[in-house]
């Protein structure tokens, strides 16, 4: 008798024995025995197959060798104690519908144990593999947790645009938005392009960050934050950057920078408790598979008080360290990488949160110091990661910022509704970005960015 579906997690959470039951799902493997055939199915609610037992006479040989791996299959049937290692229930089958095959001779993934760098190649069926769906999951995970947290605190979500004619982060590495023939572009009299004729009349660009407009709101609703995709035309090939990410851009009113560094610790902390809770049979794997100190990590970030310091405390503390870093440490120049991991893993040993940077190094909405030299930022650093977040208190005082607008060479026009915030009503008021895929890849272990988003989108690469 057939019955409705049920998902593989529910039947293993609360086994229904002795019930019949329904499970549709992805062939995982298939053992064969004299008599009977074992089809181990994942129908990727979670990392757990179902097994069913399938009687070669009830089946027939021909319409069991059809059933391979990959291949997808509904099974009705009885689902019973299993008396074989490995799982606690199986499903005697009953009925099978096969609603695909796979051809074991061409189906890439008919052998376990690829590498990475062969399923970033076969993007389109790496989530059918343990890996990726563990992955999907705690991406999925987190989205939610994000949401939960900020509504819980009361913050609203504001969708800030993806198309903007603004830059926010002054850094120029946008990609550029027109409906413009490039071959025959319409042009001004002195030979440039006339974007007065684009579709918006204007340049146009995918957004690098939604924090502009999420100040906008921010003194409007007090608390807000963004959750979408930015973009970076930047050609950096490394393993923790993307030229399309999400980003989680919180923006409050009267936050300064001390309120800001709280609410990143405790964003940061809420989410590893979360994940560790509702994720942990996926954590598990993972551990098991790729990184064995990833639950310790998770634990120690947890139980961690994230150490405060400013930049030019860390640039002592690594020209001091006797390290021969690839890139040479001085006071004035960005932190790279591999300076950044040595603070929080080798001095610290937990996660750190870096302060009050070079004003020549940051952007320029961050508010300025009375020292002249630097600004109120605020990025945290992570082990295994780097920069996971970058923040800051905002220059709120319409001098100042109209001083560092001009002084990085914007123009007003692209800009004047911003600074108007700071004409009328203005107030103080902080914010960060939290990488959401720098996230993932902490939560899951994970050493490259392309494997914690379904369809990386990197330099020469934008296949899937
Ligand atoms: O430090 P960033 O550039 O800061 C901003 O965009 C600010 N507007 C944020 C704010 O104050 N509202 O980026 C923030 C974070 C980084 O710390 C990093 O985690 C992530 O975004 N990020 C990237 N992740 C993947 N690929 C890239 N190319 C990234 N660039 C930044
Ligand atoms: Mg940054």
């Amino acid at each position: 008798m057939k019955t409705g579906r049920k998902k593989i997690i529910d039947l293993l959470k609360t086994p229904p024995l002795g019930e019949n039951v329904t499970v549709k799902g992805w062939v995982r493997t298939k053992r064969e025995s004299k008599s009977i055939n074992f089809i181990a199915i994942n129908d990727g609610s979670v990392i757990h197959n179902i097994q069913a037992v399938a009687d070669l006479q009830k089946f027939g040989e021909e319409f069991l060798k059809s059933i391979t791996t990959g291949s997808c299959v509904a099974v009705s049937g009885k689902l019973v104690q299993s008396a074989g290692k490995g799982q606690s229930v199986e499903i005697q089958a009953e009925s099978i519908d096969l609603y695909g095959t796979a051809d074991p001779l061409t189906y890439p993934l008919q052998k376990k144990g690829h590498t990475l760098e062969f399923l970033r190649e076969i993007a389109h069926l790496r989530p059918r593999t343990n890996t990726f769906g563990a992955v999907l999951r705690i991406r999925h995970a987190m989205a939610y947790a994000i949401h939960k947290y900020f509504n819980d605190k009361g913050f609203f979500y504001l969708h800030s645009p993806i198309i903007t004619g603004s830059d926010a982060e002054g850094a120029g590495a946008m990609f550029r938005v027109t409906t413009l023939d490039p071959e025959t572009p319409p042009r001004t009299g002195d030979g440039k392009v006339n974007y007065a004729e684009d579709f918006f009349g204007r340049e146009t660009s995918l957004t690098v960050s939604g924090q502009l407009e999420g100040e906008l709101a921010a003194l409007a609703l007090s608390g807000v934050y963004t959750f979408g995709p930015t973009f970076r035309a930047e050609n950096s090939n490394t393993p923790r950057h993307l030229a399309e990410f999400w980003m989680i851009e919180p923006e409050m009113a009267f936050y300064d920078i001390y309120d800001n560094m709280d609410l990143a610790e405790d964003f940061l902390k809420y989410l590893t408790v979360y994940a560790l809770e509702h994720c942990a049979d996926d954590i598990d794997f993972l551990n098991k598979m790729y990184d064995n100190r990833l639950t310790e990590r998770l634990q120690s970030v947890k139980d961690a008080t994230f150490e405060r310091i400013s930049y030019s405390n860390a640039i002592d503390i690594l020209l001091k360290s006797g390290e021969g870093f690839e890139f040479p440490v001085s006071w004035g120049s960005d932190l790279q990488s591999e300076h950044e991991r040595y603070l929080v893993e080798k001095h610290f040993k937990k996660p750190v949160i870096l302060t009050d940077y070079p004003r020549a190094i940051k952007a320029f909405y961050m508010k300025q110091n009375d020292d002249g030299k630097t600004v109120r930022a605020m990025d945290v650093l992570f082990p295994g990661i780097g920069e996971i977040i970058g923040g800051s208190q905002r220059e709120e005082n319409y001098d100042s910022l109209y001083a560092r607008v001009k002084e990085f060479g914007i123009k007003e026009k692209d800009l004047w509704w911003y600074l108007e915030t700071r004409k009328y009503g203005t107030a103080p008021h902080s914010g960060f970005g939290l990488g959401f895929e720098r996230l993932i890849l902490f939560i899951t272990g994970m050493s490259n960015i392309r494997d914690v988003i379904p369809f990386p989108r990197t330099p020469k690469n934008a296949e899937f």
